[in-house]
């Protein structure tokens, strides 16, 4: 039995949350076209559609709300933030954000140019569009063993080093205009890199002159990862792995609202100065000026206090804890997931769950709809509604290897009760899996359709 670790905290404010009733979620979904996105949040239960920005703040992090300064240029807050991105992150200059994908945009604008590409394990959905919005195309060089759902591998968000060489060489360095690695490798399932990785990575875009940028969003996570897994790190604090991994960089960019324990925030951190010049003149014409970036005093105040919580080694023990906790509940009641549990979500594996319906009638957007009905549990479908799209030559349909729905689960916001609801709800619901059925697009857009498609039950 794996056991639940008690939280390293306790409750002081609280938020109701209710369960409607079984016929009253029947309707909400059919108001919301079977799509969970079109959703009232109130009409869920439990909420494990992202991790991001879904977080609950600190008292320390509402005390520095307060004394937040909301000066236009030079605030103190701006300092504030700028001594934690030294100490944990080191980079010679950064910007604040509003967000990652701000980051993700002022950093392609300055670098990418129609025909150039971008590496990485795996990009975010938002990096991708960034990228390829530049006209440049992004390339996944994840390890295979990252796309087999039983494969234990400790570090399976790490890149295959020979796959980059050879498409480093491929298409030529001065085609790549910076190189990248997830951490944690979200779109994989969550999963870790390892510093034995990071720094092969690092050696090889240099090799080539090839610039180095982390995506930064759960380095927290990945670096309790590496101390819990990789030899050699077990007696280093995640403070001392992170100021590693970052040392091995040209620059970074991070949603804040991950592993920076805030609700809104990002930013884009780099050791190039002139690159820098650049850097605050696109942020100066689309986000704000160079202290704010487009956030409040206040918002930088709480970023610097939560990232500092964000690697405390008795919140991450707590996190992916809870995170395996679910993982494991899951696993007894035979819900197919993918293993090793990630750091900030469990991905559940709706093609082994669910053999019976096929890509085109996405068994993820099914296992997801029949969650919500079930229990009033929100997940995320990453699947074929997700990524399924018309190959450009053939017009044929390709479907990803994958059939999943994510279990995002926000930080510090649920306990074990819920955590064990999802799970007996999953337990449920795996049990009568036959039962379920396919669905079909009344409405799909082009791009990113997974946001506003329109569902009927086949
Ligand atoms: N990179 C990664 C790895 C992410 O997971 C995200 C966001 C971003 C970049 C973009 O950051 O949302 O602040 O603009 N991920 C969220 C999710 C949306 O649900 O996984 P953002």
């Amino acid at each position: 039995m794996v056991r639940y670790p008690p939280e390293p905290f306790r409750i002081k404010v609280v938020e109701p949350i209710k369960l409607i009733s079984p016929e009253a979620r029947q309707q909400a979904m059919q108001a919301a076209g079977h799509n969970v996105f079109a959703l009232r949040a109130e009409d869920v239960f439990i909420d494990l559609l992202t991790d991001s920005g879904t977080g609950a703040m600190s008292q320390d992090q509402w005390a520095a709300i307060m004394r937040g300064d909301e000066s236009y240029a030079g605030a103190r807050s701006y300092y504030n933030l700028a001594d934690a991105m030294t100490e944990i992150f080191g980079f010679e200059h950064f910007v604040p954000t509003h967000q990652g994908r701000a980051a993700e945009n002022i950093l392609t604008s300055q670098l990418v140019k129609p025909g150039m590409f971008v590496p990485s394990n795996m990009h975010f959905d938002t990096t991708e569009g960034n990228i390829m919005a530049r006209g440049g195309r992004p390339t996944n060089l994840v390890i295979d063993e990252a796309f087999d759902p039983t494969n234990l591998h400790p570090f399976k968000g790490n890149m295959d080093i020979q796959k980059l060489r050879n498409f480093i060489q491929k298409v030529g360095p001065q085609k790549i205009p910076f190189g990248a690695i997830t951490i944690t490798n979200n779109a994989g399932g969550g999963q870790p890199v390892s510093v034995a990785n990071i720094r092969a990575v690092s050696e090889t875009y240099h090799e080539f002159g090839i610039p180095f940028f982390i995506d930064a969003c759960r380095y927290a996570e990945n670096a309790y990862f590496i101390k819990l897994r990789e030899p050699g790190y077990a007696n280093k604090s995640t403070l001392e792995i992170a100021r590693e991994i970052f040392a091995l960089a040209d620059g970074a960019w991070m949603s804040a609202k991950k592993d920076g324990m805030v609700n809104i925030g990002g930013f884009l951190a780099m050791r190039d100065g002139e690159l820098f010049q650049k850097v605050c003149n696109e942020l100066i014409l689309r986000e704000g000026f160079v202290t704010y970036g487009g956030l409040a005093g206040r918002d930088l105040d709480a970023l610097a206090v939560g990232l500092r919580e964000g690697l405390d080694e008795s919140y991450l023990a707590y996190r992916i804890g809870q995170t395996g906790y679910l993982g494991a509940r899951l696993k007894e009641n035979n819900v197919p997931c993918i293993e090793p549990s990630g750091g900030h979500a469990i991905f559940l594996d709706a093609g082994r769950l669910l053999p019976h319906i096929p890509h085109a009638e996405f068994p993820g957007q099914s296992l997801v709809a029949s969650l919500y009905l079930a229990g009033g549990i929100r997940g995320v479908e990453i699947g074929s509604v997700m990524f399924a799209h018309p190959d450009p030559d053939t017009g044929k349909i390709v479907y990803p290897q994958l059939e999943m729905v994510r279990l995002a689960i926000p930080r510090r916001v649920y306990t074990q009760a819920h955590m064990d609801y999802v799970a007996d709800v999953l337990g449920e619901l795996a049990l009568k899996a036959k039962e379920l059925r396919g669905y079909r697009f009344t409405y799909a857009p082009e791009l990113l359709r997974h946001f506003t498609a329109r569902f009927e039950t086949l």
